[in-house]
């Protein structure tokens, strides 16, 4: 059993880290503190993932030996009387188990501490806040975080994490956020290592992250067991590591979709049943990684169409507000777009949009300086000047209006901001039923997606990874 000092040794660290990130001059430096919290976390893994709705919240963290999870949870200083949650563990692609636990009945605007326990394991205890106002609450947006290993850098995953960690606590002090929002390429390898990486960011036991496939996300199978994620769906085809998901925070639907996965006809009824499970949503806001629109990488363009025709009509047709993508590394946000056209233009207030904002940010670890570099200026709204900078966006909901800030890291003042205004849940959405070729193109990338599967079986068996050939073809 630990000793209570040193139980409570990572929340201390998690907020001087956080203190440090605007306190540079503090006793002891950040790099000191990271290296700390790195020797004490890094292992095991505990992170946060959002559960179906705010009175859940999902754990998930490594161990070496299979048991049964369970997560205590109080709202006292001490555990006596906690409430205890168990859930199961299942064996990750190299040689640990991850651990799922689901705590539940949480309550509005309280504060709870929680430890895990596996066999052979007891965390420290941390702590997490329920949004107080359902209806009003922050979340951050970030994309292509790139936790990267590196063949020629040992240190290349801590050095990663760490920037990432920076970021991510200065994210949070900005804004009071309560998820954070990462839109694909969680990792870069798509390795267990990285993703303890990702799970050592100090604010990562507060706030649970939503994360998104991308495609680095899928050269490995380590993601497969990483997240806990709820209402995964169960797809004819999928990508093997992961599937479409949703989840709500007060009045907001938010849709998690995988677009390396082009079964449309999965990914329509996904979206379907998740509307109709949630009639009271009165924002849908989707997150996916793939760039759509920014035209910014040309050699892309030719996917990026075929993913337009795929993606674009599923918005239309379930009115979606806000899409969040990845991918480009470029950050942009879209004209109102509706039919895959420029139906109105970007303005630093849309009410009632006849259609749906795309954004697109820029990656944390892996900025790109591309020498043949393009822009759509027919679709785009806004486009900052690309940079090596690293960007954080802040997304404040009301009950009217989604707000979203974009900031460059050590900046105060946004370099971007705009809000979307509804006063109903239509808002300006025109109704829309896809043309009838719309079905055949769905169904010809859910066949697309079959065979593209093989691909991906032969590459992951290239890699040396032990997949059956049945389970990575329908995924
Ligand atoms: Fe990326």
């Amino acid at each position: 059993m630990k000793k209570t000092s040193e139980r409570l040794l990572s929340v201390i660290l998690a907020v001087v880290i956080m203190l440090t990130a605007v306190v540079p001059s503090f006793a002891y430096s950040r790099e000191e503190f990271w290296e700390n919290l790195w020797n004490e976390e890094y292992n095991n893994g505990v992170v946060l993932f959002p559960g179906s709705d705010n009175s859940e919240m999902n754990v998930s963290w490594y161990s070496e030996t299979e048991s049964t999870p369970k997560v205590l949870v109080t709202e006292e200083l001490v555990f006596d009387n906690a409430k205890e949650f168990t859930g199961y563990s299942v064996a990750a692609p190299d040689g640990d188990f991850a651990n799922k636990v689901t705590i539940t009945g949480l309550e509005p605007g309280k504060t709870y501490r929680y430890k895990c326990i596996s066999e052979g394991f007891e965390s420290n205890e941390y702590f997490f806040e329920t949004d107080a106002n359902e209806d009003e609450f922050s979340a951050i947006y970030m994309t292509d975080i790139h936790i990267s290993h590196d063949d020629n850098n040992p240190n290349g995953i801590k050095e990663s994490a760490m920037k990432f960690n920076s970021l991510l606590d200065e994210a949070v002090l900005k804004s009071n956020a309560s998820i954070l929002l990462s839109a694909g390429d969680q990792a870069s390898e798509g390795y267990e290592t990285e993703y303890k990486g990702l799970a050592s960011a100090a604010a990562l036991k507060m706030i649970p992250i939503a994360t998104t496939i991308g495609n680095h996300d899928r050269k490995h199978i380590a993601y497969k067991t990483f997240n806990n994620v709820p209402n995964e769906d169960d797809p004819v085809i999928s990508s093997y590591v992961g599937s479409d998901y949703w989840f709500t925070k007060g009045d907001v639907l938010f849709l998690v979709m995988d677009s390396n996965n082009a079964s449309g006809i999965d990914h329509r009824r996904f979206v379907k049943e998740a509307v109709k499970a949630n009639p009271r949503a009165k924002w849908k806001v989707m997150m996916a990684h793939h760039d759509l629109y920014s035209g910014r990488l040309p050699n892309r363009e030719s996917e990026n169409e075929l993913l337009r025709l795929l993606w674009a009509p599923i918005a239309d047709e379930f009115k979606i507000d806000l899409v969040l993508l990845g991918h480009s590394h470029y950050y942009t946000v879209s004209n109102v777009m509706y039919n895959n056209e420029a139906v109105q233009p970007y303005s630093s207030t849309m009410t009632n949009p006849k259609g749906t904002v795309y954004m697109v940010s820029g990656s944390i670890t892996r900025p790109r300086n591309d020498s043949d570099l393009g822009l759509n200026e027919e679709w785009i709204g806004f486009a900052n000047t690309p940079d090596q900078q690293a960007i954080y966006n802040v997304l404040d909901f009301t009950s009217n209006s989604i707000t979203v800030s974009s900031y460059y890291q050590g900046q105060d003042e946004a370099f971007n901001s705009y809000k979307i205004e509804k006063s109903t849940a239509q808002g300006g959405h025109p109704n829309s039923t896809p043309p009838l070729y719309n079905m055949f193109i769905r169904f010809i990338g859910t066949v697309y997606a079959m065979f593209n599967n093989i691909g991906i079986y032969n590459d992951l068996k290239d890699a040396g990874v032990e997949i059956n050939f049945f389970e990575a073809l329908l995924g």
